[in-house]
């Protein structure tokens, strides 16, 4: 599957609303939180993209540090290497990167996994529906 990753714009936000819905459901971010999340300086949203927006990711530059804030690929596009190639992405900063995950949430874990994210902590009830979450941190090597 051929496909481009970009950085998000405002015209963007309605597909990445549209994918969040289908992902997460309930508590899927609306528009206006995407539109507010986009206007602090630190915060980016990456696209891919053939035709239309297939998935995307949302995350903070911290400094040292990059935190994923969410990441979800449209179900018909899902297990063709969209997830990997927009975390790969975001590896280019060549920064340390975290994230939290449910528990429940087999394929990101494995995705994550895959990629030499390390589980470092779990986080009892981090979710509204009382779900715990675990943390996993990539950490960037240097060889120099
Ligand atoms: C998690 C998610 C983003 C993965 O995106 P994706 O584009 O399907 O993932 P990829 O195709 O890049 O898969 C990468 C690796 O993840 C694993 N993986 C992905 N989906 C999987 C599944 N359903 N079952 C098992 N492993 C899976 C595989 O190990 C795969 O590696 P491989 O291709 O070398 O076998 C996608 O399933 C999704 O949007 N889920 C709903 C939203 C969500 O849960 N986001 C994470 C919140 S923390």
């Amino acid at each position: 599957m051929q496909f481009i990753i970009r950085e998000a714009n405002n015209k963007d936000l309605l597909k990445i609303v549209e994918i969040e819905k289908v992902s997460f459901g309930k508590g899927a971010w609306g528009l206006y939180f995407l539109k507010k999340f986009l206007e602090v300086k630190f915060n980016k949203i990456i696209v891919a993209e053939n035709n239309e927006i297939l998935g995307y990711c949302a995350f903070s530059d911290e400094g040292d540090i990059i935190h994923i804030k969410s990441i979800a690929v449209h179900p018909d596009y899902r297990k063709m290497g969209i997830g990997k190639a927009l975390l790969r992405e975001i590896m280019k900063y060549q920064k340390d990167i975290y994230l939290e995950v449910r528990v429940s949430n087999e394929p990101a874990i494995r995705l994550y996994e895959s990629l030499g994210f390390r589980k470092i902590a779990i986080l009892k009830s981090y979710y509204s529906d009382g779900e715990d979450a675990y943390r996993y941190y990539f950490k960037f090597l240097t060889f120099t």
